[in-house]
C-alpha cells in the first residue's frame, strides 16, 4: 500500500497558512518529498564503515515551499499542529527534541555548505508525512532530505544528491545531536523504485539490486518506543571504537573501522577485547558478510537465502550486539512460524520500533491477521502491519503560482 499526502492539499494549507495580505512572495511553490526505508540486512554496520542492504519505501515526508524576500522561515507542522519561525541570520537550536531542530540544522548546513555568491533565502513550509515516527523507518532522514530539497529549491540553489546527503546528515550530527551513519539519508536520496540499495558506507558507492520475484516487503510496527535508544547508539558507537582501538594495537595493519576487520583478525585478537566489545565486533564483522551475501542472493532472485541472512541478523543483533528487544523478537519468532515468510529481522536502531519481513504476496492477509493476534495475546498492545512499496528517493516538482 503506497500512503501519500495530497500535495495540492498542502499547497492550499500553505497559502492558507501564510498569504497575510503582504506580498513578500518571489517565487513559485515547490513541493519536495522523501521516502523512509526498511533495511534488509546490514544493522548497525553503516558508522563502522561497512554494509547494508535498505529499500526506501513508499511512505514520505513531504514539503510545500514559498520563497519570500525576508531572511526567515516559517513552517508549519500538519502532524504536530505546530509553527516554528526563525532568523536565517542567526539559527539557534530549541530546547528539547523539538521537530523543529531538524529544520533548523538542515537551514543552517545548507546555508553554510552550498558555494554560491547569494546566500540561503527565506520561504514558507508546510511540512507533512506518513513515514510513522520513531518506528525506525528512517523518518528524522525522509523529513531532512524533503525540507533540505524544498530550501535549496526555493532559493534555486543548484545542490545534487550527493551534497544534499552529506548536509542532512550533518544537521542530524551536529545540530540535532544524534550521531547517526549515513544509511538513512543516503536512501532517502538515492532510493529507488522495485530495488535495493547495497551500499558500501565507507566511500559510499552502490549498487541497485533490483527486487524480483513472488515477494512483499511488510513492516510491523511493534508501536513500542523506548526512551534510551539515542543513549544506546552512542553507547554501541563508543564499545565499536574501543575495539577498533584495541584490534589497531594488536594487529600488525593499520585499523580505523570495524570494516577492517575479518573473522580471522578477531579470531587472532580476540582476548585482547573485553566480552562485551568481543561480542559487538563479532556481529559487526559477520553482519558485513551476511550483507554481501544477501545482495547477491537478491540479485539471483534467491529469496530463501535473503530470508535465512535477514533471520541470522536478527540473531547477532539481539545475542551479540543487544540492541534488539522482547516485542521485536516475538514480532519475528510470530512471523518465522508463518507460512509463506522468507524472513524477518528488527529493521532501524532498535530497542523497539518495526520488524521487517519479506512475504510472499498471497499470504500477506493472514500474514497480518496472525502477527496482530498473537502479539496482541502476547504484549496488549495492537501493532500496525503494512506491505511497503520499493519506491524512488527524494523527488521535487514545482508547483507553479
Ligand atoms: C539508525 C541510524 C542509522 C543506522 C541504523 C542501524 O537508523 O540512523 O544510521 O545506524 O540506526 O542500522
Amino acid at each position: 500500500m503506497t500512503v501519500v499526502v495530497d500535495s495540492g492539499e498542502l499547497v492550499t494549507v500553505l497559502r492558507d497558512r501564510f498569504d497575510d495580505g503582504t506580498d513578500s512572495r518571489t517565487g513559485p511553490i515547490t513541493v519536495a518529498s522523501a521516502p523512509g526505508r526498511v533495511n534488509l540486512v546490514g544493522g548497525h554496520t553503516d558508522y563502522n564503515e561497512g554494509f547494508v542492504l535498505p529499500v526506501a519505501v513508499g511512505r514520505r515526508v513531504t514539503v510545500a515551499a514559498r520563497p519570500h524576500s525576508d531572511p526567515r522561515v516559517r513552517v508549519h507542522s500538519r502532524d504536530f499542529g505546530e509553527r516554528d519561525e526563525f532568523d536565517l541570520g542567526r539559527i539557534e537550536r530549541r530546547d528539547g527534541s523539538h521537530w523543529s531542530n531538524y529544520v533548523r540544522g538542515v537551514a543552517r548546513e545548507l546555508g553554510t555548505a552550498v558555494e554560491s555568491d547569494r546566500s540561503l533565502g527565506g520561504a514558507d513550509l508546510v511540512v507533512e508525512g506518513t513515514v510513522p515516527m520513531g518506528a525506525g523507518l528512517g523518518s528524522s532522514a525522509a523529513f531532512e532530505l524533503a525540507v533540505g530539497a524544498a530550501l535549496a529549491a526555493a532559493s534555486d540553489f543548484d545542490v545534487d544528491r550527493r551534497t544534499l546527503v552529506r548536509i542532512c546528515r550533518a544537521a542530524e550530527n551536529d545540530f540535532v545531536g544524534v550521531d547517526c551513519g549515513i544509511m538513512d539519508q543516503f536512501v532517502a536520496a538515492f532510493g529507488e523504485a522495485d530495488a535495493a540499495l547495497f551500499l558500501d558506507c565507507r566511500d559510499e558507492t552502490f549498487e541497485t539490486i533490483p527486487i524480483a520475484g513472488d515477494v512483499r516487503i511488510v513492516v510491523t510496527d511493534t508501536n513500542v518506543r523506548h526512551d534510551l535508544v539515542d543513549s544506546a547508539y552512542n553507547e554501541r558507537r563508543r564499545e565499536c571504537e574501543r575495539g577498533v582501538a584495541a584490534l589497531d594495537e594488536c594487529l600488525d595493519r593499520k585499523i580505523t573501522a570495524l570494516r577492517d576487520v575479518t573473522a580471522e583478525d578477531l579470531d587472532r585478537c580476540e582476548d585482547t577485547l573485553d566480552e562485551t566489545v568481543r561480542r559487538r565486533v563479532e556481529h559487526v564483522v559477520t553482519e558485513n558478510e551476511r550483507v554481501g551475501a544477501a545482495a547477491a542472493a537478491l540479485e539471483r532472485g534467491d529469496l530463501a537465502r535473503v530470508g535465512d541472512l535477514m533471520h541470522e541478523s536478527h540473531a547477532s543483533l539481539r545475542d551479540r550486539y543487544g540492541v534488539s528487544c522482547d516485542e521485536l523478537d516475538a514480532v519475528v519468532e510470530i512471523a518465522d512460524e508463518t507460512d509463506g515468510v522468507y524472513g524477518s529481522r528488527m529493521t532501524g536502531a532498535g530497542f523497539g520500533g518495526s520488524v521487517v519481513s519479506l512475504v510472499k504476496p498471497a499470504v500477506v492477509d493472514r500474514f497480518e491477521r496472525v502477527v496482530t493476534a498473537e502479539y496482541e495475546k502476547r504484549f496488549g498492545i495492537e501493532a500496525d502491519v503494512y506491505s511497503c512499496e520499493a519506491d524512488e528517493g527524494v523527488r521535487i516538482r514545482q508547483w507553479g503560482d
